[in-house]
């Protein structure tokens, strides 16, 4: 049985046949309308459950389309609707999802609710977020660069602002697939310090920059992320805005990459705020691109799951 937990959990060589069944199947439905099954829907008879503890629009929607896409249904699950970790155990939780479904994704807090859940679970179980980790996302990332740049090996991706729970995944997938990474931030919203040694290990480039300026040039994809996670205190609003505000990913800032250097932003985007208006909707941006490829990139995901 095969979870899909992190990136750098994953053996690499698995990460890159993930990427590349997610171009097969992506090429091979062009033209299908939304709602066709695939030629071969791997997920016939099977149900996946779909488990949030916060909220969503593109996880919820790709994962719900991407099982319909396969084959297969989704029981679809609020946390806050659920027994799960309040008057339910998460390990008991998962043992009664596993004898009604034949797969797990889960969107929650902390990274031991979603550790718990694989241990217990004996269907497969997928991160659909934590505090922690956003592997999905950074799947659909890689493939949006590579779809419009080619290999992502060797190349320099600059992540702008709070080292967070996507730049962590950033940092596994660097380790993995080979390309070298800059943070460009506050000290106090540096990346997770494993995931950055992870990358390091494996001969990345991991450079860490104070000034923005300094973090994009060279970059060959700008990345930034909201400056409020969901995990974030309301009240600590107005410090992090003042401490990220010299890292927002605008015009000047875009003008000290490269020309035809990528902008992607896993969304939702406060515009204004981290990144604006006329970055997201300029040249360089391919977020819609990206957004599309979490369905894509998932449906691969799940194969692999139950493949295994
Ligand atoms: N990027 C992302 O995970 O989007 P949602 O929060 O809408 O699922």
């Amino acid at each position: 049985m095969r979870h899909f937990l992190d990136l750098h959990k994953v053996p690499a060589d698995d990460l890159r046949a993930i990427l590349n069944q997610a171009v097969e199947t992506k090429t091979a439905r062009a033209g299908q309308g939304k709602g066709a099954c695939d030629a071969d829907a791997p997920l016939t008879d099977r149900v996946v459950a779909l488990v949030f503890e916060k909220p969503s629009t593109r996880t919820r929607v790709s994962f719900d389309l991407g099982v319909r896409q396969m084959g297969g249904e989704t029981v679809v699950l609020s946390g806050s609707e659920m027994h799960l970790g309040k008057s339910e155990s998460v390990a008991d939780t998962a043992r009664v999802l596993s004898r009604f479904v034949d797969m797990i994704m889960i969107r929650t807090f902390e990274d031991a609710t979603l550790l718990e859940m694989a241990e217990y679970a004996t269907v497969p179980v997928i991160n659909g977020l934590t505090d922690a980790s956003h592997p999905c996302q950074i799947m659909a990332d890689v493939m949006t660069f590579e779809e419009h740049r080619g290999p992502i090996a060797g190349k320099t991706v600059a992540w702008l602002g709070d080292g967070n729970n996507m730049c962590a995944s950033f940092l596994h997938a660097a380790g993995q697939l080979g390309f070298d990474l800059t943070f460009g931030g506050p000290e106090v919203m540096d990346p997770d310090p494993a995931a950055v040694e992870f990358a390091r290990s494996k001969g990345r480039n991991v450079r860490i920059e104070r000034d923005a300026a300094q973090a994009v040039a060279g970059a060959d994809l700008v990345v930034t992320d909201t400056w409020m996670s969901m995990h974030d205190a309301a009240e600590a609003r107005e410090k992090r805005h003042a401490l990220l505000q010299p890292y927002q990913v605008n015009a000047a800032l875009m003008a000290q990459a490269k020309p035809d250097t990528l902008f992607m932003h896993c969304l939702p985007a406060h515009r204004g705020e981290e990144v604006t208006d006329e970055v997201m909707d300029g040249p360089q941006s391919v977020i819609f691109d990206e957004a599309e490829n979490r369905l894509h990139a998932q449906k691969a995901i799940m194969r692999w799951c139950v493949e295994g």
